[in-house]
């Protein structure tokens, strides 16, 4: 079969592997080890292109190839690629050195052993305009409130109301990380549903987006959370996507819209704290303030033939001065709550605390309060919120 009407494969996996001056931007000296390792698979045809970058301190390869989603010869590359830039991380003493790789035996399949992944296989249409997003210092329900604008609101999206291929809608499958349960939620129908479950981004997150009329594939993120995998604080997550643009897809500059609005993320700071989520180019794709605040770069490829022509770097754009400027504003305002919830997280989601060491030492201390009243404690969403005629 042509390479053109062969299913590719375009597969961004990523891992923080150890950073320069902190957890501040990946060394290029870690950059060159990857792309050696990617290139020799090239040149032996295990993959048909990539592209190798970083965003802050994660270490992002973006490949193509005919194997599929999940393909243990791509898996086992990038594990292969990311080993590598560990070594170099490690002769230099970068910090963290390794630290996303959580197990030194790779068994198939990086999902689960601290990677992120997001993988997506389709044919390619006559000019296939993708676009892969890449952030740092925030989880992946982060792209909740995004891709539901990208793929739901008519208010970002006006292809969803005046073009016919987009008219049908979209549907989102989405994951429940704490359960390993998912569903699949059709827009525009299921709308009031879908919002009740995204707008929780720490448990429900929105892992592809289909096209309703056909079925094709039109976004994946990746849904990796460290925490979950290794059941302490490891890092963050820093999440990718890849987004299909264009001919009935949404126009790339539907999908970038939604980042015009630096909306709050968690993961800032020790994984603890919500920050506005500031669009850059490349070239600021570093975390310096509060070791933030959390950015998110997009670069975009046209795939030809299975190959990456590109990047564009999407966000490198006076366009989004305005949104970086609020972001900053918005950084202002919730660093000066310092120690307080909303911008600390609420201790359920703290990837740092002190508190069950705080709460030992004054347990003795604790004495009984007359509330006036038995507190009934909620125990889980499902069971809270009052029931209203
Ligand atoms: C790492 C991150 C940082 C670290 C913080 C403390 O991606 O988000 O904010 O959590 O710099 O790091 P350690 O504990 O390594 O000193
Ligand atoms: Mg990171
Ligand atoms: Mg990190």
């Amino acid at each position: 079969m042509s390479e053109e009407r062969r299913k590719v494969t375009v597969s961004v996996i990523k891992a923080d592997i150890g950073s320069l001056a902190g957890h501040h931007k990946v060394h290029p000296d870690t950059i060159l080890a990857a792309s050696r390792v990617l290139a020799e698979a090239k040149k032996k045809g295990v993959i048909k292109d990539f592209y190798v970058t970083h965003v802050g301190d994660d270490l992002q390869l973006i490949m193509t190839h005919y194997k599929g989603v999940d393909s243990p010869d791509i898996h086992g590359l990038a594990w292969e690629a990311f080993k590598e830039a560990t070594k170099v991380a490690k002769e230099l003493g970068l910090y963290a050195a390794g630290q996303d790789l959580l197990s030194d035996a790779f068994s198939g399949n990086v999902r689960g052993l601290g990677p992120g992944v997001a993988e997506m296989e389709f044919v390619e249409r006559p000019a296939e305009p993708i676009v892969v997003f890449m952030a740092d210092k925030t989880e992946p329900g982060a792209f909740n409130l995004p891709l539901y604008k990208i793929f739901a609101d008519p208010f970002n999206t006006a292809g969803l109301v005046i073009d016919p291929r987009m008219h049908d809608g979209f549907v989102f499958e989405v994951l429940d990380v704490f359960e390993g349960k998912m569903v699949r939620l059709a827009a525009p129908e299921e709308l009031y549903d879908l919002l009740a479950l995204i707008g929780t981004p720490g448990r429900y997150v929105i892992k592809r987006v289909y096209r309703k009329r056909d079925n094709e594939i039109a976004a994946v993120v990746s849904s990796e959370r460290l925490n979950l995998i290794a059941g302490k604080y490891v890092g963050k997550d820093d999440p990718v996507a890849i987004v299909r643009a264009q001919s009935g897809f949404p126009a790339v500059g539907e999908v970038l819209e939604p980042f015009s609005f630096p909306h709050l993320v968690a993961g800032w700071m020790r994984g603890s704290h919500h920050g506005p989520l500031m669009p850059v180019g490349l070239k600021d794709a570093k975390c310096t303030r509060f070791d933030g605040p959390p950015r998110i770069v997009a670069l975009g490829f046209q795939v030809h033939n299975g190959n990456l022509i590109g990047p564009a770097d999407l966000f490198d754009d006076p366009a989004f001065d305005e949104a970086r400027r609020l972001a900053q504003f918005i950084a202002d305002y919730m660093r000066r709550h310092g120690p307080f919830m909303p911008h600390r997280l609420g201790p359920e989601e703290m990837e740092y605390t002190t508190l069950p060491q705080v709460l030992e030492r004054l347990k003795d201390r604790f004495v009984k309060a007359e509330l006036g009243y038995k507190p009934v404690i909620k125990r889980s969403e499902e069971l809270s919120g009052a029931e209203h005629d």
